[in-house]
């Protein structure tokens, strides 16, 4: 009986050895595991034993059974192994130093100034979020403080999906997962964070109005937050963005997840402030809605607003791309036509 256990041991090695594909290693295990396999048979001789040797033999059945087991898991990763190596072997090979024949791919515009200014804030030591494209409502309104039948949600034109969530309207949707991801700051530190994305109204489209369009949102929460913080770091973002000094006007701008709030107007670029069709023939464009936090908003992202405060900007920042590239066309971005996209490449 014992040495039946032996000599099914060497039987399985021998096996085992020979397998090569995971179809294999399967036929081996019915054939030692199976109802019908040979450790379960092996089982069947435990009635002729007496008490002390059923014992025995099948705490050895079982340590058999584990070996077994264990070797064709081990195994089982060997012949993946093998397999994953023989589809890299046999891909095809490309020799990346042939020159090409075809245009180069180039960035987007609204990617090279997205990227632009996350690299101004990354050195100041924001980090880079990207929040979902569809949205809970929740996180949409609710927690920024516009609840269920609050005018503001007249302002935008939502797109609503079947399941009762939504395309984000505006970047602001990430505050709540942002405050709730990374928590209240330590004490003399800050949480800061640029979270720019795609946002989506119905809208009708004309030359400065779009369905489909990004903001960059930003915000900082700290235990001394104040109003300078928020107009030095847009004045920072703005003058390294255009590389000169811009005009920009501020004043006084209702958004229910701020208080008080701001429109920081610019100089319209593109007409130098005389009036166009882009800037409404104001002169200005409305370019980067900010303010300090609502004490609401911090509250429902699980932060003591008796104990911080903070800013926050939404920046257009498609509208951004217009002004930096003097595009006068909104439809240019999203029209796929390379002709006019490529012009703006660096
Ligand atoms: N979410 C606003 C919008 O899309 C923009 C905005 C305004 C964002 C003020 C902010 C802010 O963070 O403080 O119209």
């Amino acid at each position: 009986m014992f040495e039946n256990l032996e000599k099914i041991k060497q039987q399985f090695n021998e096996e085992l050895n020979r397998v090569e594909s995971k179809d294999e290693l399967e036929r081996v295990r019915v054939a030692f595991l199976g109802k019908k396999g040979l450790v379960t048979d092996a089982l069947k001789g435990l009635r002729d034993l007496s008490a002390e040797d059923k014992k025995t033999f099948g705490m050895q059945v079982n340590v058999l059974k584990n070996e077994i087991e264990e070797a064709i898991v081990e195994y089982q990763k060997k012949i993946e192994e093998q397999e994953y190596l023989k589809e890299i072997n046999n891909a095809p090979r490309y020799d990346f130093s042939i020159p090409s024949d075809k245009p180069l791919g180039s960035l987007h515009p609204i990617t090279i100034v997205q990227k632009q200014i996350e690299d101004i804030f990354k050195t100041m030591g924001f980090i880079i979020e990207d929040g979902l494209e569809v949205q809970t409502e929740y996180n949409n309104f609710e927690a920024v403080n516009i609840p269920k039948n609050h005018p503001a949600r007249d302002m935008t034109d939502t797109y609503y999906l079947e399941n009762g969530q939504l395309l984000k309207t505006h970047t602001s949707a990430a505050q709540n997962a942002i405050m709730r991801k990374y928590g209240a700051p330590k004490p003399g530190e800050y949480l800061k964070a640029l979270f720019p994305g795609r946002c989506f109204r119905n809208e009708s489209i004309d030359a400065s109005h779009e369905n489909t369009f990004f903001q960059m949102e930003g915000m900082m929460i700290g235990e001394d937050i104040s109003i300078s913080n928020l107009i030095y770091f847009m004045k920072v973002l703005l003058t390294e963005v255009f590389q000169r000094d811009v005009k920009v006007r501020l004043r006084p701008g209702f958004f229910p997840f701020v208080e008080p709030g701001f429109e920081l107007d610019i100089n319209c670029l593109i007409c130098g402030g005389s009036g166009c069709p882009t800037c409404k023939h104001s002169g200005w464009l409305e370019l980067l809605p900010c303010g300090m936090i609502h004490p609401n908003v911090l509250r429902m992202g699980g932060i003591d607003p008796d104990k911080y405060t903070g800013f926050a900007f939404g920046l257009g920042l498609t509208r951004l791309a217009m002004m930096k590239y003097n595009i006068k066309d909104i439809r240019v971005f999203n029209s796929g036509n390379l002709k006019q996209l490529r012009q703006f490449t660096i």
